[in-house]
């Protein structure tokens, strides 16, 4: 088990927490998409996904990638290579919004989860252990305060 796998003795509050319970959510959200088999549950589960990453990626660009640049040493090219890779999967979210289940290119553009996936599982062995050896408890809570907060913000659809 890595360091970062006992969430449990943190505050739920936690900025760490919260992105990690983003990030499980969706890969729930996706297992759950490639169990079903109904069409029209499928169509609601990929909607949830889109829109659960489209508000964790802004709100990491808003509240957290600008800690990072400040707190980390080399943190401005890593907060810039996140941003890029966030722009990948954007791009194909972008795209699978707009296509129908029915079009053949569906499948591969379910890419997008697997590039969240693999962004994240990254995020989760860099950044989170970095964030939690950097800044205070108060200060990562402060901050999931503001992540929360920065969430609601999005309006749902
Ligand atoms: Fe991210
Ligand atoms: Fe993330």
């Amino acid at each position: 088990m890595t360091a970062f796998e006992t969430t449990a003795a943190l505050d739920p509050e936690d900025v760490t927490v919260l992105i990690k319970g983003d990030h499980d959510s969706v890969r729930d959200l996706y297992n759950r998409y490639k169990n079903v088999t109904d069409p029209d549950e499928k169509t609601k589960i990929c909607n949830e996904i889109i829109r659960e990453i489209a508000v964790h990626l802004a709100t990491e660009e808003i509240v957290v990638y600008p800690v990072i640049e400040k707190e980390f040493d080399g943190g401005k090219s890593l907060a810039e290579k996140s941003r890029n890779e966030h722009q990948v999967v954007r791009d194909l979210l972008y795209e699978i919004d707009n296509m129908s289940q029915d079009d053949p290119a569906f499948n591969g553009k379910l890419s997008c989860f697997s590039e969240f996936d693999h962004h994240s599982t990254e995020e989760e062995q860099q950044h989170l252990p970095h964030l939690r050896k950097t800044l205070t408890n108060d200060k990562r809570q402060e901050l999931g305060r503001e992540y929360n907060k920065t969430k609601k913000f999005f309006p749902t659809r």
